[in-house]
């Protein structure tokens, strides 16, 4: 079954927690759908997970359609989520519409993300009336690595953490219809998820959200270079890999790859000597 806003809103309704993970191509959106998942997000974080940047500054408009249509295509019944890239909504309400309807119609999102509490409400009520979901991402928001010094827990302080619940009033007034909440701690979230009707997910914001997404690489143990203390390894895939990778490096310098199994016509009588005469033969005519 397709999931939608609607279905969405029901899990939390009826307390059933919402699974979305991150994915940025076809056959990896294939096994989370066949896997069962509720959500995926194309997150901007594919800047660091698939492009090697050190942040998600320089992801574009053209980087963020090309990833969404893939995991479109692979994912037929979870809910689709692309993320704005930085700079495609903060600049006006006219960019974030165009913006916004681009990752829909060429994309194939069901909804979009982007970052920021009050201060883009204008964007959200406007995509939101353009008939696009929209899903408010606030706390740490890593588009504004450079204004908060680094990947810090957000919301430690009360001026903060009353900042965080305004903002998340605010964005499901303006028409977000499910908010993720980044490194916030876990009772605060909690609480925003009570006083919230639309979904929370979170992401080192604890079990009190109304569901949890992960970036699969981190999930997967795939993604080396930096390891949030949230992000819980379900599986050593990158090890799995590197196993692999030499494996066949091995067996393919020793010959015992490609083996009889994997090869064609091993039974062939045909005499490439002889056959290779008739090129000379053909040359001469
Ligand atoms: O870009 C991303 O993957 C995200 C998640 C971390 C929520 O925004």
């Amino acid at each position: 079954m397709k999931n939608t806003i609607a279905t969405l809103k029901e899990q939390k309704k009826n307390g059933v927690k919402i699974s979305m993970l991150t994915a940025y191509d076809y056959s990896t959106a294939k096994l989370m759908d066949e896997a069962g998942i509720n959500s995926i997000l194309i997150g901007d974080s594919l800047g660091m997970t698939i492009l090697g940047y050190e942040d998600t500054l320089s992801v574009t408009m053209e980087d963020m359609i090309h990833h969404t249509a893939a995991v479109a295509r692979g994912a037929k019944n979870a809910f689709i989520v692309a993320d704005m890239p930085f700079m495609s909504y903060q600049t006006s309400v006219y960019d974030a519409v165009v913006n916004a309807g681009r990752l829909m119609k060429e994309g194939r999102a069901n909804a979009v993300k982007l970052e920021g509490g009050e201060s883009v409400c204008p964007q959200i009520k406007a995509i939101t009336e353009a008939s696009i979901p929209v899903v408010a991402h606030l706390g740490m928001t890593p588009q504004s690595v450079n204004m908060f010094g680094g990947f810090k827990l957000q919301g430690k302080d009360e001026a903060a953490a009353l900042k965080l619940i305004k903002d998340a009033l605010a964005v499901e007034k303006a028409g977000a219809s499910m908010v993720t909440l980044e490194c916030v701690p876990a009772k605060l979230a909690e609480y925003i998820t009570k006083r919230l009707s639309v979904p929370t997910i979170g992401i080192g914001a604890g079990a009190g959200c109304d569901g949890q997404v992960l970036v699969y690489q981190d999930m997967l143990g795939m993604f080396p270079d930096f390891t949030p203390k949230f992000a819980k390894k379900f599986a050593d895939v990158g090890a799995d890999m590197k196993a692999a990778f030499a494996a066949y490096i091995s067996e393919m310098q020793s010959g015992a790859f490609p083996d009889k199994a994997h090869s064609f016509r091993t039974e062939d009588t045909t005499d490439y000597e002889k056959l290779a005469e008739k090129l000379q033969e053909i040359d001469n005519i």
